[in-house]
């Protein structure tokens, strides 16, 4: 059987020369340069880790990935979409390791809120939130009862978690 080489895969990320500097002290005189040019393709189908110690520029690669952070020098393409395309949000997730919610919403509300965002309607949520929070593993009760700053962060990053 043939197998499909990795290079026919359609490409998730590419960025070519990515760079990004920061100035900071009180004159703004300190230039730092976490990102000097960062050259990478990631395609379809395959896992891909980011590795380096701390402040070696990990989050700041994701967040130029996602449209938080503007780089200074080069470019990418994410899903097909240049480097910043708030398009693309609708079809990506991001789990950070602590996401910060509203802690005196429950989860039920929460979703509930964000599907408003959406434009979807309330017979969908009540149709949908269930069915996410199976997907999960995340009880019925707690999240229609509990406020979330009384769940564990391993709850918390359940009610973050996006379907790919
Ligand atoms: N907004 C910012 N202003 C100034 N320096 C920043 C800013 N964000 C990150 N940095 C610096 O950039 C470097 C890389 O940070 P970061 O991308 O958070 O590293 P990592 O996630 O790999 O630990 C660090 O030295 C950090 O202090
Ligand atoms: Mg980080």
């Amino acid at each position: 059987m043939a197998t499909e080489a990795a290079g026919d895969r359609p490409l998730v990320v590419a960025v070519e020369n990515l760079q990004k500097s920061y100035r900071s002290g009180f004159w703004l005189r300190t230039v730092l340069t976490p990102l000097q040019s960062v050259s990478l393709e990631v395609r379809q189908g395959e896992t891909f880790g980011l590795l380096g110690p701390n402040g070696a520029g990990k989050t700041t690669f994701l967040k130029i990935l996602l449209g938080l952070v503007k780089p200074s020098g080069g470019q990418g393409t994410l899903l097909g979409h240049p480097l910043g395309d708030r398009a693309v949000r609708q079809r990506i997730g991001y789990l950070p390791e602590n996401p910060y919610f509203y802690d005196y919403l429950t989860a039920w509300e929460f979703l509930e809120f964000t599907a408003g965002l959406f434009g979807l309607s309330t017979a969908t949520c009540k149709e949908r939130i269930p069915l996410l929070l199976e997907m999960v593993g995340l009880n019925l009760k707690d999240a229609r009862k509990k406020q979330m700053r009384r769940y564990s962060k391993g709850m918390v990053q359940r009610v973050a978690w996006r379907k790919p």
